[in-house]
Formats: C-alpha cells, structure tokens, sequence
C-alpha cells in the first residue's frame, strides 16, 4: 500500500513514522508513506496556502490552486488501474469506526488531505470524491493527527504487518465486541492474583472464559454495539 499525505505542517507528520510496528511496515515493504508539504505546491513567492473567506468572517480557508496540483501530481504517480481512496479529515465527516479501517487497508493507495484553520475551498470538496472522515465529536488544530490515527488503525490489518494476525483478530471490535481482559507475570502481585482458569491449561475453558468477559465489558461500556448476532453467537459457542 501506498500513503501519500498532503499537509501544510510535514514535520507534525514525521516522527510517527519512524517507530515501532508503521517503522517496520515500511522496512518490510508492506507500505510506503509520502509526505507532500502543500507550500511546495504554491507558485506565488509568498508560497501563500490560505486566504480570507469570501463574505467574511473568523479563520482562513485552504486556498483552492495548490491542492488541486498536489492532487494531480499524485494521481500521475498512480496507473488508473490501481484502487486508491481520497480521504478528507473533517469533523464534519462520517464518524470512522474498525469497519471503515478494514474497507481501507485493501486499498492499493491511500490519498490523505488534512485541513487546517477554517477548511478548505468548498470547490476542492465538491470536484475530488472524498471520503470524509471525522475521527470524533470534537475539534482538532488539523487533520493531521486524524489522518495518523487512520493510518495507524489501517496499517496494522494488512497481512505480515503484525507478525500475530491472531492478535488483530482478537483486538475490539473485531466482531462488534470490546477486547477481554488479559493478564501477564506475576502471578501474584501485591496479593493481587490472576483469574485461575487462565492457569489451568484448558483452553476451551480459558476462550469460553474470555467470550463471556468481552460480553461483559461490552454489554456494560458499549451496549450500542451489542447486535443479536453476538449473543446469539456466544450463547450457541458457550453450550
Ligand atoms: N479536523 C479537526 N477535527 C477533526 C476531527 N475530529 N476528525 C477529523 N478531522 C478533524
């Protein structure tokens, strides 16, 4: 897969990239990550991104001319025959969730464009098929921290990015439940013990064991994610 971002703050974008499992994604060649500084974009020699609203009022707006060329530039790059996506940060975009991560990481390209102060031109919304994404009910300075939030949650479902696929399907969500709980060495710390049925060796009984806490924790935080299906599901699992 390749990423491309376009931003106007590149360096809020770098150190991200350089650790942990995104790092190794790309020393594996599993993805490629490009960042395009929108300023580079610009052909005043004011290198001038964002302008006035027209009728007034607070903010700036993401002028219209260096998107467009950044977005063409890119899509140069890219044979018409690959599959790609152009994703829009905005919190006025659709909530994004694990289903939407999962849709993304089959994706050949990933075209980011993060806003900034008021928005951009309606102009580039209207002319681009965006995904418009928002990442939450409130405000954030840009889109970048957005888009690394995507990317992340997007990177590590594609195969070989984590060495245990097992552990991406068990992770919440997975099947509209949260995680269960987990617990590691020690067995007894501050006379605080471990569950004994994850120490008895059966595993039928420790995945029975831990169906019925993700259940718990779900019906308990997360009842809007509940569908009949689940419990249905871990009813017929369980007997
Ligand atoms: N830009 C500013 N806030 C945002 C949010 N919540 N989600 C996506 N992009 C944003």
């Amino acid at each position: 897969m390749k990423i491309h971002i376009i931003t106007a703050f590149p360096g809020l974008m770098e150190g991200p990239f350089q650790e942990s499992i995104i790092k190794r994604a790309q020393e594996k060649n599993l993805i490629e990550i490009n960042i395009y500084n929108l300023r580079s974009f610009t052909k005043d020699k004011h290198n001038q991104i964002d302008d006035y609203p027209y009728g007034g009022g607070p903010g700036m707006v993401l002028k219209p001319e260096p998107i467009f060329d950044c977005i063409d530039h890119i899509l140069e790059q890219i044979a018409p025959s690959d599959s790609k996506r152009l994703i829009f940060l905005t919190p006025q975009g659709k909530r994004y969730d694990q289903q939407h991560a999962k849709e993304l990481s089959t994706e050949e390209h990933l075209i980011f464009l993060c806003g900034h102060y008021k928005g951009v031109d309606q102009r580039v919304r209207d002319y681009w098929k965006f995904d418009e994404i928002s990442i939450g009910d409130y405000v954030l300075t840009g889109g970048e921290l957005p888009a690394l939030v995507i990317i992340d949650s997007v990177v590590r479902l594609i195969p070989g990015v984590i060495s245990d696929m097992n552990s991406a399907a068990t992770d919440s969500f997975y099947n509209n439940m949260l995680d269960c709980p987990y617990y590691t060495r020690p067995e007894v710390f501050r006379d605080l013990g471990v569950p004994s049925v994850l120490l008895s060796g059966n595993h039928a009984e420790i995945e029975k064991w831990r169906k019925q806490k993700a259940l718990e924790i779900t019906i308990e935080r997360r009842q809007d994610l509940i569908k009949d299906d689940n419990i249905v599901t871990n009813k017929t699992n369980d007997e």
